[in-house]
């Protein structure tokens, strides 16, 4: 009779404890766990493994980072896949396995099956293995489709108790790119209180998907990537990046359109200061930074600790250990 008690009260358990993983997951959102500044792993934990990989965003999440980013190109056959250049020879070994086409290696001269045959590598710092860690994907370092990452996000949100937010980036302004973003999210139930950015560094695709979003009636939040300009009165707008030119968007155009900014760091061209996130928070928008790939510890505590004092609401991080360091010990001290 204990027994059976027992096994009950286990049961339950059990069930209570699924039902939390599932409600922490990508559709599921009462809790605002984004009030404090967000930890962002760029291209995974790039910093320690092979970027774009399921491995790399495993790894991200056990470090504690609350989103991680896919870069997305398209395949020859239309999927959406992991990876930040528009050809595969940086970071894979397209080269030893397949012959050039049109002169190169673009993703988009690839299909899916062909691209799942390529092992990514480690580029920059990063290594093929972590210590003390073993992913838990069976192809930990092929290049994952878009929908592979969402997977391994909702599984990583089930298994940490914890939603695991995502952050994609339409690396082609292609109407292809935006709908297959919008699909894939909306088939995997997310919606305007999902834990998940889309970027992109052109307007004209934020735009589009904004106006798309509209018309499916699932506003997910948008962030236009550029450059904090500033005039010589003073007033902050975005510089969007279009190879050489920059084009400057006033800030009541970018909230028309999109919930926040993502700004390129320490560059002297266009300084990120106080006055201007003020600026950007006054126009109802959040504000991101890239790229925190300070190595060394002290280095990066420092620079961590000079964006979060001005006020930036989220940090894209090459090593996500020393960003989610730096967040814990600025939300300790204020
Ligand atoms: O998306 C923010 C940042 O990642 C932009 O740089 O070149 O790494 O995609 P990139
Ligand atoms: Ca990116």
């Amino acid at each position: 009779m204990q027994r059976t008690l027992a096994m009950k009260i286990r049961t339950t358990l059990v069930l209570s404890l699924a039902l939390l993983g599932m409600a922490a997951c990508g559709g599921g959102d009462d809790v605002d766990d984004t009030a404090q500044p967000q930890v962002i792993a760029h291209r995974g934990a790039s910093g320690f493994l092979p970027e774009h990989t399921l491995a790399g965003y495993e790894l991200a999440v056990k470090m504690g980072a609350d989103f991680i980013e896919p870069d997305l190109q398209i395949s020859k056959d239309g999927v959406l896949v992991a990876i930040h250049d528009d050809t595969l020879q940086r970071t894979t070994n397209v080269a030893s396995l397949f012959a050039q086409r049109n002169g190169g290696y673009k993703v988009a001269d690839f299909t899916l099956a062909e691209i799942k045959t390529l092992t990514v590598l480690p580029t920059g710092t990063g290594k093929t293995s972590y210590p003390g860690f073993t992913p838990s994907a069976a192809d930990p370092f092929k290049v994952p489709t878009f929908q592979e990452v969402v997977s391994l996000v909702q599984t990583q949100s089930s298994a940490t108790g914890r939603r695991v937010g995502l952050y994609p980036e339409a690396k082609q302004a292609d109407p292809v790119m935006e709908d297959g973003i919008l699909k894939t999210l909306t088939q995997n139930s997310y919606g305007p209180q999902s834990k998940v950015f889309i970027q992109s560094f052109s307007d004209a695709t934020l735009r589009s998907l904004r106006n798309k979003e509209i018309a499916q009636n699932n506003k997910m939040p948008l962030i236009l990537l550029g450059a904090a300009v500033t005039d010589k009165d003073g007033v902050a707008s975005v510089g969007v990046i279009s190879g050489a030119s920059v084009k400057v968007v006033t800030l009541k155009d970018v909230a028309s359109f999109a919930e926040g900014v993502g700004l390129v760091i320490n560059t002297a061209a266009y300084p990120i200061t106080k006055d201007y996130i003020t600026q950007v928070h006054a126009a109802g928008l959040k504000v991101h930074g890239w790229t925190f790939a300070q190595a060394d510890a002290t280095l990066s505590a420092a620079e961590y600790r000079k964006y979060l004092d001005m006020g930036m609401d989220g940090m894209f991080a090459n090593y996500p250990d020393l960003g989610v360091a730096a967040r814990n010990n600025f939300v300790k001290a204020k």
